[in-house]
């Protein structure tokens, strides 16, 4: 397998071989670190992080996966740099690919991923954009996979706000993977229809199904992961949580819910959570919707304390693959084949 020179721009460009190929060199990446085997392949490599909305685990997972391969990697964030705002993304690009040998880009629009890909020269890899996050579906399947052994005929559920990046990356993965993928949301929150046509053609191939139900409990039945994700992505206007509490709390995932998939059915979250009072938005929601909406009165908004707690959840594991899984990335991409 070689994807030397390959940008990771959404998952809908690669075959199941190859992000199956990705999982396998993560796990593998993952065991050598373990036993203390270092991979500094990379010594002569810079790459660059460019951040235009907040990160904890796509952020670290790139810095620690870049110098466990021996590389140096500078972060820009929100406010470190002058594209989009004094400097085109096209000429950033080329002034980026000048000094670097990758790019990671985490921002709004799919369209600047794919310009600095377009213009850089060196490989670019989407650390989230509204549309898709295809590393943390890497770092998902890898927890999948070390959890039941491997992905094929999986039964996922997706619970929330399915038409964003998760809830679109997810599908897309699922599809390739052989997977069988349901979104549990109202209808208004279910993926683009030229997208679910495209994930369904893929399924057609890989033996995947796509199921979309407004009813949560339908969605439980029988799953082996019930995954959901924040209801307000980053970016969107703070206005939007009245509409969205309303439409999706009965759509939090909750020990009732659990109880409804298989028994030994995963919980599964990208990460950041609201799970209770905890954080200043848990906080301000419990306070402000609370007495409307009794599913939120503590602040557990997508998933309860008990559920993310405990030990069907693999949160953490998920959080942890993130490093593995991008550090596979990145050697795949700027390496040759790692033997
Ligand atoms: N899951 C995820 O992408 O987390 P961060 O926003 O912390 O990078
Ligand atoms: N949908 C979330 C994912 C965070 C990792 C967001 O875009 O904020």
């Amino acid at each position: 397998m070689n994807l030397k020179g390959r940008h990771l721009l959404t998952l809908l460009d690669f075959t199941p071989e190859e992000i199956q190929y990705l999982i396998d060199l993560a796990a593998r990446l993952k065991l050598e670190k373990q036993e203390g085997i270092e991979h500094k392949v990379l010594s002569n490599k810079n790459v660059v992080l460019l951040f235009q909305k907040d990160s904890t685990r796509t952020r670290c997972a790139f810095e620690v996966g870049a110098y466990d391969l021996g590389m140096n990697a500078t972060y820009i964030g929100p406010t470190g740099s002058q594209m989009g705002k004094k400097e085109s993304v096209k000429d950033t690009a080329r002034v980026l690919g000048r000094m670097y040998d990758g790019i990671e880009f985490r921002g709004y629009k799919q369209s600047d991923v794919e310009l600095l890909a377009e213009f850089s020269g060196v490989p670019v890899w989407n650390g989230l954009t509204d549309q898709y996050h295809p590393t943390q579906i890497l770092a998902d399947f890898l927890t999948i996979q070390e959890n039941f052994g491997s992905l094929k005929d999986i039964k996922f559920t997706y619970y929330g706000d399915a038409r964003n990046n998760m809830g679109n990356s997810l599908m897309i993965g699922c599809a390739k993977m052989g997977m069988h993928f349901t979104a549990a949301a109202p209808k208004a929150l279910w993926p683009r229809e030229d997208l679910i046509e495209t994930c369904q053609a893929i399924a057609k191939q890989t033996g995947a199904t796509l199921r979309f139900t407004e009813d949560a409990a339908e969605g439980a039945k029988d799953a082996d992961v019930l995954y959901t994700d924040v209801w307000v992505s980053m970016g969107e206007p703070k206005e939007v949580w009245e509409s969205r509490i309303k439409d999706l709390h009965p759509y939090q995932v909750n020990q009732k819910l659990m109880k409804l998939a298989n028994r030994n059915a995963i919980f599964m979250h990208c990460l950041p959570a609201f799970h209770g009072t905890d954080t200043e938005v848990g906080s301000d929601i419990a306070k402000e919707f609370g007495k409307v909406y009794e599913a939120v009165k503590d602040g557990e908004l997508e998933v309860t304390n008990e559920v993310i707690e405990s030990k069907q959840s693999l949160v953490f594991d998920e959080a942890e693959n993130r490093m593995h899984t991008i550090k596979a990335v990145m050697l795949a991409s700027l390496g040759e084949e790692y033997v």
